[in-house]
């Protein structure tokens, strides 16, 4: 598929997307949301896909945010209405996704750009990197999950503190704050979500599909994982991927899924 405002490849099982509008520091308006909606869902129906890949072009910005001046002069409905329609065509189809996916933070991921890689399932960061969450500079609050899912990956108390302050932390201490799990140099950036990659591709898709959704279902309101988790786990049980598994475990080899 021919897309404007990203670029997506897919090689070795692993489908690479590229926000690509570096002249506005891949800020995301509507139409790149809506692209790479459509990657990502069109991603995870290619079961050669095992891995997505999400990064930023050029060496500056992974995403510097909601394009602001796309929102500048929208009413109360229709600042709502972009909340809402972004977090569902993108930053909640992400997170649950059975495909797993890899934010290489490249450069600034600030408001929706953070949003973005909190998103993924893995983020690392390039040691360029600035993350932070400046919306309340702008008189408006995150709007594409991240009161929510800064505080659970970092906590309440480190997420007000980012929040309210609209500062950035840079790539280390984006680490030892725990919102990024490694942190390398630019030019190893892509090479280490490789390697990542290849780590998850030896797995079972069908088990960490089911891992996803057990592990997200303990941050909904009301779900209990331990639930689902009992649930899922046995409904691994027969599966041709579960056979495998545990028949190479037996005959001492590798499994092939
Ligand atoms: N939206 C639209 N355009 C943006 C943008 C954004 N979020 N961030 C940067 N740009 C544009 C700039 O307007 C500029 O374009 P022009 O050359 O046409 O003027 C270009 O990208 C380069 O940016 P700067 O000249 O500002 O670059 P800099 O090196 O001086 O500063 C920066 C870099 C600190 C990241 C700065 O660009 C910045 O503060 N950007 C905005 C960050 C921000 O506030 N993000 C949150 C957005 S709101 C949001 O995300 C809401 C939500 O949760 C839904």
């Amino acid at each position: 598929m021919n897309y404007e405002n990203i670029l997506s490849e897919h090689k070795d099982g692993i489908c690479y997307l590229t926000i690509n509008r570096s002249k506005q520091l891949n800020a995301l308006n509507g139409a790149t949301i809506l692209e790479l909606s459509n990657a990502i869902k069109s991603a995870e129906k290619d079961k050669l896909v095992r891995c997505i890949i999400l990064t930023g072009a050029e060496t500056k910005a992974f995403v510097a945010g909601a394009d602001i001046k796309e929102f500048a002069s929208f009413t109360i409905s229709e600042g709502e209405k972009l909340a809402r329609k972004g977090q569902e065509l993108l930053f909640d189809l992400l997170e649950n996704i059975s495909t797993p996916s890899i934010a290489a933070i490249n450069g600034f991921a600030l408001g929706g750009g953070l949003e973005l890689a909190m998103s993924c399932h893995i983020r690392i960061a390039s040691d360029n990197a600035k993350m932070g969450l400046p919306e309340v500079s702008l008189g408006v609050i995150p709007g594409y999950g991240g009161t929510q899912r800064l505080a659970n990956l970092v906590g309440k108390g480190k997420a007000m503190e980012m929040i309210t302050t609209a500062g950035m932390l840079t790539a280390s201490e984006a680490q030892k704050w725990g919102l990024v799990n490694h942190v390398c140099s630019q030019t190893e950036l892509i090479p280490l979500a490789e390697k990542i990659a290849e780590k998850i591709k030896r797995n079972s898709p069908m088990a960490i599909g089911k891992a996803i959704k057990t592990v997200n279902a303990g941050f909904i309101d009301g779900v209990d994982g331990f639930e689902v988790e009992k649930k899922e786990f046995g409904n691994c049980f027969g599966t041709p991927e579960f056979i495998e598994g545990t028949t190479a475990f037996m005959e001492k080899r590798k499994a092939n899924f």
